[in-house]
């Protein structure tokens, strides 16, 4: 905090603005009592200028390209870490001890089953479901199986759902995908670690062994860890504005899948991936940057671009490299999307249109290609972002309920509807 003040003046009067001072990031201009005391609101739709709450969770600076979790920096923990580690990071604020992570590791493990009864659940919906469709109300259904971790005023039940949720989010991703492929379920295997796990879920089969191949399980480790949090955008604020309600957390982070599923955010990676296969072959990119630079084609580079990093998605550069090993290990070289892939990042990058507008490849971009590599269908995509993200969902919630001064999200508007009239009886209209 500080002392420094922005003066507003409206209307022959001048109004102080206090000036709060983050540690990292731009100062914020405190309006909280602008309208009680100027009576006018701000206007801000998109929240571009806008910060919503305090967090001390992740911090980007996107002109840097740095994106800190609890101060820690991306690469180093991409490098170093897994995805576990970064679940405690984010959850409790420091790494864990050696002791402190194999407790967190063993209360995870110990929660990967889902109650028998969500088998049924599952069964009610049609095979041909988009596995989203089916995590937003299982996960959402979760608070009528798990009735002893809804009270938020609880930290222990608090501290219960959010290990139940990471636990089994990616129980419930991979039933939802055997359930589409008309496969049996697969129980988890609590030798396997979190990653492993995962992907034994998916594609073993009752009738053959299946091993985990080490380098894919890191590979995979590595999508979660990049996708853990993310700090405000926008599935994580539905997350918070869902819970400032004092709704249980089931329900907000079924709140946060429904937002992650959109185009503009997480449904990008399996947007990005289908636009790969639609161009087809090398020779069609020209034509197809061409409509994406036309606003009128209503066409974007899906996997290019993002609200917050102008010079490069730090999380793009390690998941390339990743997407490198997992493709040498798979002997995926000629394979036509990927060729498609390498031709339109070169082209993109050497762009006027994307360099000026600062467009350069996200996250999306090379996890949809990695994703399609291990033999996920592209309806996976966003259901293993979505498994990822729970914890940062999570973590931004615990912080949010702990607040001493929580209050309920309620925003304002600019009115431009009619002004008041009467109401004209119907043999009249
Ligand atoms: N292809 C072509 N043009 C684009 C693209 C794109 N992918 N993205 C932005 N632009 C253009 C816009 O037309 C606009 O042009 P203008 O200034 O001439 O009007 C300009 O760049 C700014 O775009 P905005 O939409 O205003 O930027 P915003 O910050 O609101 O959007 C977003 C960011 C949603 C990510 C956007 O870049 C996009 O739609 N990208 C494709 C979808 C995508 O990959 N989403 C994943 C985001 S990352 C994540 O969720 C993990």
């Amino acid at each position: 905090m500080t002392d420094k003040v922005a003066k507003l003046s409206l209307n022959g009067s001048t109004y102080d603005l206090p000036v709060l001072s983050p540690t990292l990031g731009p100062d914020v201009l405190d309006i909280r009592k602008l309208y009680g005391e100027a009576d006018v609101f701000t206007f801000d739709p998109g929240f571009t200028s806008t910060a919503a709450c305090e967090s001390a969770i992740t911090f980007i600076d996107g002109d840097k390209g740095e994106l800190l979790h609890r101060g820690y920096p991306i690469q180093q923990l991409a490098e170093k870490s897994t995805y576990l580690e970064v679940c405690y990071l984010l959850l409790y604020g420091e790494l864990p001890t050696p002791a402190q992570l194999a407790d967190f590791s063993a209360r995870v493990t110990n929660h990967t089953m889902v109650h028998e009864q969500m088998h049924y659940f599952f069964r009610g919906f049609r095979r041909d479901a988009h596995p989203m469709a089916t995590m937003v109300g299982v996960v959402g259904a979760m608070a009528a199986f798990y009735h002893d971790s809804t009270d938020i005023n609880d930290p222990w039940q608090r501290e219960v759902a959010a290990i139940r949720m990471i636990a089994k989010l990616p129980t419930i991703a991979a039933m939802a995908f055997k359930y589409s492929v008309g496969q049996p379920f697969v129980y988890p295997k609590n030798s396997l670690d979190y990653a492993g796990n995962f992907l034994h879920m998916c594609f073993s089969v009752p009738a053959e062994d299946y091993v985990v191949n080490p380098v894919l399980a890191k590979a995979m480790d590595r999508i979660m860890m990049l996708h853990a949090d993310h700090e405000q955008n926008a599935s994580t604020s539905t997350v918070r504005l869902a819970g400032s309600s004092g709704a249980n957390p089931f329900a907000c982070i079924a709140a946060g899948i429904a937002c992650l599923w959109g185009p503009a955010h997480g449904g990008a990676n399996q947007a990005a991936l289908e636009q790969l296969r639609q161009i087809g072959s090398v020779d069609k990119i020209p034509e197809f940057i061409k409509m994406a630079k036309d606003k009128t084609s209503g066409v974007r580079l899906m996997g290019f671009g993002h609200r917050v990093y102008k010079n490069f998605d730090p999380r793009a550069t390690v998941m390339k490299q990743s997407a490198d090993e997992v493709l040498d290990l798979l002997g995926v070289h000629n394979n036509p999307t990927l060729q498609v892939a390498k031709e339109l990042e070169r082209i993109a990058l050497e762009d006027d249109y994307f360099i000026s507008k600062k467009l350069y490849p996200n996250v999306d971009f090379y996890s949809g290609i990695i994703l399609d590599a291990m033999g996920f269908p592209t309806a996976m995509f966003t259901p293993i972002f979505a498994i990822a993200r729970t914890v940062g969902w999570i973590s931004q919630w615990k912080e949010m309920i702990a607040e001493k001064n929580q209050k309920i999200g309620r925003p304002r508007q600019l009115y431009v509807g009619p002004a008041k009239r009467d109401y004209v009886d119907l043999r009249h209209r």
